[in-house]
């Protein structure tokens, strides 16, 4: 076994643990990441593409908003429209006098990449076997690389390897506890190569939701709600486009630029969070801690909102020497993402169809939506949600 030393180990080379290795390399910080499979192949992956403000600053102040500058769109809101009722718009210049951007996370993972590969940072991929050590008190990782098993010695593990890896696992059954709601239907979406609709549009209609998303002006995303027990070839492109058309209302219905999807993709919807974040040395962020349904495009941006507040923690530990931190890290960062968990559960259950509901569940929807048309208030609060809450100080 080859046996090495850094500062800070980052299982896991998504969005969270690229940018954490970002952040903790400006600092001065040595990290290395231990990432499962190859780069191109997490390069591909296609996610949401909707930064709430909090995370274009972000990106900005360590260096990676050139792009999003030059080719995304600064939005001022997004559009709700509904069955038989009036358009809504989630007004952020109004009501937060502040604006998110449509970008997509694979060009954030892109960037990342390439600032990280130029860096000279630590990041190995295609790590077998990856497994964390003596969290508690001496901690390491080990793994396999082209047939070489071999063991990272650190101060500090940071799990960023999502729902499926190891480092939530690491933390004892009988503190862990886990909150979790399945929901009883999926998004299809499909990617096409023609112009998009002006904003994101949720849809709500009796047959189920539907949304219009964007990632450049010759690239839209579009989604419909479907049953569980779907699947992708149950969904050819002309069932697809006849159902999204059907969703969305007559004006916008026309304005939809219909070709060949380029990719198809089915994802049943979940929250999840799992407290707390910290055991011993080591500490979750992303989607290692946490999931969110995508109703609302939460889940990078609460990601990131973790990374900002662990980097900030390492930060504090290494170059001034003090703790406070790392050690409010789990609840600073679960206050967040509750707010989160809880604005993305309210927009899912607002703009889907339930199977199981009765029409008591149906009044109320329209009634929540109702109180959103009519109510400053309520167009207020959304705003800020949406836009996304500050980071604590
Ligand atoms: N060993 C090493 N790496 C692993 C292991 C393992 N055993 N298991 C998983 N990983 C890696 C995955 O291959 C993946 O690249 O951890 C990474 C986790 O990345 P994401 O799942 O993208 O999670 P995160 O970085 O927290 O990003 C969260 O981005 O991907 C979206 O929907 C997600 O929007 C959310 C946000
Ligand atoms: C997307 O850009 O794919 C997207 C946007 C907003 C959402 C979900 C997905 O709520």
């Amino acid at each position: 076994m080859k046996t090495s030393k850094t500062k800070v180990v980052i299982v896991g080379g998504g969005p969270a643990g690229l940018m954490l290795s970002h952040i903790l390399g400006r600092y001065g910080i040595d990290n290395a990441v231990v990432e499962r499979h190859s780069m191109e192949h997490v390069a591909s992956r296609i996610r949401a593409g909707v930064l709430e403000y909090g995370t274009a600053q972000l990106l900005k102040e360590h260096g990676l908003a050139e792009r999003m500058l030059r080719d995304g769109k600064a939005k001022n809101g997004a559009l709700i429209v509904w069955e038989n009722r009036p358009d809504f718009f989630i007004d952020l210049k109004k009501w937060t006098g502040k604006q998110m951007w449509a970008w997509g996370q694979t060009y954030i993972q892109e960037d990342l990449h390439a600032a990280l590969t130029a860096s000279g940072a630590q990041m190995i991929h295609e790590a077998a076997d990856v497994a964390l050590h003596d969290i508690t008190d001496d901690p390491s990782v080990t793994y396999v690389k082209d047939g070489v098993r071999h063991q990272l010695k650190c101060d500090f593990i940071c799990g960023c390897d999502g729902f499926h890896g190891p480092s939530r696992q690491a933390i004892p059954l009988d503190v862990r506890r886990e909150y979790e709601r399945v929901y009883p239907f999926a998004w299809l979406g499909i990617m096409v190569e023609r112009p998009p609709l002006e904003n994101f549009t949720y849809a709500y209609h009796s047959d189920g939701m539907a949304m219009a998303a964007q990632r450049n002006p010759m690239l839209s995303r579009y989604y419909v709600q479907t049953p569980l027990s779907d699947r992708i070839e149950d969904w050819p492109d002309d069932r697809f486009w006849a159902t999204l058309l059907r969703r969305l209302p007559e004006n916008l219905a026309s304005q939809v630029q219909t070709g060949p999807s380029i990719e198809k993709s089915m994802a049943p919807l979940r929250s999840f969070v799992s407290e707390p974040l910290r055991w011993g040395k080591l500490f979750l962020a992303g989607d290692a801690g946490h999931i969110v349904p995508p109703t609302g495009a939460k889940g990078l941006n609460l990601a990131f909102s973790d990374v900002f507040y662990l980097s900030r923690a390492l930060r504090s530990h290494y170059l001034e020497g003090s703790d406070h931190y790392l050690e409010t890290y789990s609840e600073m960062a679960l206050r967040r993402i509750w707010a989160s968990e809880n604005i993305s559960w309210r927009l899912t259950k607002l703009l889907h169809v339930f199977p199981d509901e009765v029409p008591f569940d149906q009044k109320i929807r329209e009634s929540d939506y109702d109180l959103l048309l009519g109510s400053e208030p309520a167009q207020q609060a959304l705003a800020h949600e949406y836009l996304g809450l500050p980071f604590e100080e």
